[in-house]
Formats: structure tokens, C-alpha cells, sequence
């Protein structure tokens, strides 16, 4: 068939939105429409390069191309097909993506874990993920999709590990924005950090992921939560979303928690910056306190490999520093959880969205996000 998706040809472009030609799903595949997708800065490392594998290591590892890419990783839609072998999804199911695989069998997925699903390995893998050949095309091209999921398209052709069945009556722009940002930013705060009653968090960097680690603190009972933005309407919202105090760097929070624990620090720190350099590793473990925890959620650029920490206070205030993906959270159970929580008051989903954009619009979108104008922008599909 024929649709309309945004790809991005090559580094440091804009996304170009076109027709594309997209092949009935095979074996193990769905036909989605989307209806909803989130402007998450992860697309938007595609498009600096801070998350495409350098050109030595994509050759040595005889890597086809990365581009050209269709973007989106966080969106909902409509079941329209199904392809041969598909059990748990119908046409008319309205999906959540999850930029995890969910495949249900490896180790990770049964023991629990399924934001480490095995099927994550091939993310940067070209193709589909049962047998690494594409359904898109455009201009004679085969295209890749983002994290196997190409949600800025008007459909997409995915694994059924790759949709989380969710309830009909939902509306479809709050399931796109749990499927990553939601998910991510709240399983940082309440499964990584773990939370509890009474703790002082730093969020550091306020959009779509670290509004919603605010959210996870506020509801895993923080007694103080800093929110550390520069920009002075990120740092508004987030006191709509629970935060107590902001500060507009990590040395103004400093002198803030300082203050505010009289001198013990944080007991929790969520790095979630739109990326991630190695003096915010080190701002951030100076906000950790004794026996503190500090997540590290944003992404740095993938050949990133120092960051500047005081080894000393590391070990002697028995510090720790966990990475996170998927807030681990298990998309099949986290997903549907947090909908249910939505649906009975308890976290914010529609307040999330500053500003709605057609897909012929992403590009505006995306500067709006590069401008810090939006706590989450969202692609409504017609
Ligand atoms: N680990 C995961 O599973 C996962 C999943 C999704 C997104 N991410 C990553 O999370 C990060 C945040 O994504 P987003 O969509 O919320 O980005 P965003 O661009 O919407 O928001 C980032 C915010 O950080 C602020 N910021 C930038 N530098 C800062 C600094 N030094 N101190 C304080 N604030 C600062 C910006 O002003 C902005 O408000 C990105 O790196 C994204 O790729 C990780
Ligand atoms: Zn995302
Ligand atoms: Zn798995």
C-alpha cells in the first residue's frame, strides 16, 4: 500500500515527510494506522548523530546504512492487518508501541525484565525483526524504522512484540505519550530510584521523560522533589506535575537540597536532560547524599565514554549509580498499568501535551522541543 510517513535521509537534515510504499505484514507482523506520536528527544539523536553507530564501527560490523529512517518510537494506533501466526492482536485492537520488544520467551522477559528483552539487540539492526528485511520503502530505497517502530508514518508495519494491546475507549494521544516518555520518566522515579515515603529527589532536565519522573516521586510519596530546568516554564509545569522547589542548574540545586536536607543531600537523583554529558554525571552525584542513588534516564551520545566523578565520596558515602531503559519497567504490564491509573485520577497524561502538530508539521514540532516549548509535543494522525 501506499502511505505517508517522516524520513530522515541522512545527519543533521529535517525529517522529510513522504510517500512511502509499505508491504503487507509477514509472519509475526501487524498493519498499524497510527493515530498518535510523540515528538521524544531520542528521534532527535537520529537526526544530531548522537545515537547512530559511528561509520568505523557500523563498517567493521558490516552494518548496512542507518538511514534513510523513519522516526517515532512513542505512539498508538489501529490494528489493521494481521500477518500469518498472529494470536494476540485482532483489526480494530488499539495498541500502545513499546520501544522495548516484549517477546514474552527470552530469559529477561520470564524472569520479569522484559525492558532487557533479548529482541532489543537488533534496535540497530536494519529491517524487521523476524528476519532483518523491510517492509518500507521510498524513492526505490529500503527504510529503517526507529527502534523497529516508525511511528511518524500514517502506518507501520511491527512485530507483535513490538504492541502492547491497550483498552478501546482510551484516548489514543495518552496511550502514545505512556508508551515511552510516561513509562520511562515515572519507572525511573518508582522502579530504578525506587522512592519511598519522605525522600528528597533532584529531577534534572523537565520534558516529556523528566515531568514524568516528578510525577513517579510525587506518587511513590517524596516529601521534597527539585526540579532543575533552565528554561522558567519547564520549571512552572513541573510544580503543576508535584514538584515542592526548582532551581535553573545543578549549582543553584546544590545550594538549594543544601539548604533544604540540612547538608545530607538527595536520597534520589534522575539525570533526564535531553542528553547526557559526563558534568551532568558529576552534578548529579554531587546532589546524591550518603547512601544516595543517583538513575542516569537521558542519553549520551553513543561514543561518550568519560565523565568526571568523585571516586572518593563514591565509595565513602556508599553512592550508587544505576542506568535505565524503559524505566525498567515490562512494557505488557507497565503500559496498561499506568492507563489504568490515568483512568482512575491518580497521573496526569492529557496535561502532558503543550501542543498538537499534523505530521506534515514535525519539523516545527521538533524546533518547539529544540526551544523548550513544549513539556511533550504530539503528531495527532487525522
Ligand atoms: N533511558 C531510556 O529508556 C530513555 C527513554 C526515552 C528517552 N530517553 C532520553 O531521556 C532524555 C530526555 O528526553 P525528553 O524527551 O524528556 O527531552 P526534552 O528535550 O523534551 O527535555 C529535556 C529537558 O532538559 C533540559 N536540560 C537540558 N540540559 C540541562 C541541564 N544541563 N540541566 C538541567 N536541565 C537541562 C532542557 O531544558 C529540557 O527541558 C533524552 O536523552 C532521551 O533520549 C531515555
Ligand atoms: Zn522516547
Ligand atoms: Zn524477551
Amino acid at each position: 500500500m501506499k502511505t505517508r510517513a517522516a524520513v530522515l535521509w541522512g545527519l543533521r537534515q529535517d525529517w522529510k515527510v513522504e510517500e512511502i510504499d509499505l508491504d503487507p505484514p509477514k509472519a509475526g507482523e501487524v498493519l498499524v494506522e497510527l493515530k498518535a506520536a510523540g515528538l521524544c528527544h531520542s528521534d532527535e539523536h537520529m537526526v544530531t548523530g548522537d545515537m547512530t553507530p559511528p561509520e568505523e564501527i557500523a563498517k567493521a560490523m558490516g552494518l548496512p546504512p542507518t538511514y534513510p529512517i523513519i522516526g517515532g518510537h512513542e505512539g498508538a494506533g489501529v490494528v489493521v492487518e494481521v500477518g500469518p501466526g498472529v494470536t494476540t492482536l485482532q483489526p480494530g485492537d488499539h495498541v500502545a508501541a513499546s520501544f522495548v520488544p516484549a517477546c514474552g520467551r527470552c530469559r529477561w522477559c520470564v524472569t520479569g525484565r522484559t525492558n532487557l528483552c533479548d529482541m532489543g539487540a537488533l534496535t540497530f539492526i536494519p529491517g524487521q525483526i523476524s528476519d532483518q528485511t523491510n517492509r518500507h520503502h521510498c524513492r526505490g530505497e529500503d527504510v529503517n524504522l526507529l527502534a523497529k517502530l516508525g511511528t511518524f508514518a500514517e502506518h507501520t508495519v511491527v512485530n507483535e512484540a513490538s504492541v502492547i494491546k491497550v483498552d478501546q475507549d482510551l484516548p489514543l494521544p495518552a496511550v502514545a505519550l505512556v508508551s515511552c516518555g510516561v513509562a520511562t520518566g515515572w519507572g525511573s522515579a518508582v522502579h530504578r530510584a525506587e522512592v519511598q515515603p519522605g525522600e528528597t529527589v533532584v529531577v534534572v532536565g523537565i520534558g516529556g521523560i523528566g515531568i514524568n519522573a516528578v510525577q513517579g516521586a510525587r506518587m511513590a510519596g517524596a516529601k521534597v522533589i527539585v526540579a532543575v530546568d533552565p528554561i522558567e516554564f519547564k520549571r512552572e509545569q513541573a510544580q503543576v506535575f508535584g514538584a515542592t522547589h526548582a532551581a535553573a542548574s545543578i549549582a543553584e540545586a546544590q545550594a538549594l537540597v543544601n539548604d533544604l536536607t540540612w547538608g545530607q543531600m538527595a536520597e534520589k537523583v534522575i539525570l533526564t536532560p535531553g542528553v547526557l554529558y559526563g558534568e551532568i554525571l558529576g552534578g548529579g552525584l554531587s546532589l546524591t547524599g550518603k547512601g544516595g542513588t543517583c538513575v542516569v534516564t537521558a542519553i549520551a551520545p553513543i561514543t561518550q565514554t568519560e565523565a568526571s566523578i568523585n571516586l572518593f565520596e563514591l565509595a565513602m558515602w556508599n553512592k550508587e549509580v544505576k542506568g535505565v531503559i524503559f524505566g525498567s519497567g515490562n512494557p505488557r504490564f507497565d503500559i496498561p498499568n499506568l492507563l489504568s491509573m490515568y483512568r482512575a485520577g491518580q497521573l496526569k497524561l492529557d496535561e502532558l501535551i503543550t501542543r498538537t502538530y499534523t505530521l506534515d508539521q514535525i519539523n516545527e514540532g521538533y524546533q518547539d522541543m529544540r526551544d523548550g516549548r513544549n513539556i511533550r509535543g504530539v503528531i495527532v494522525f487525522d
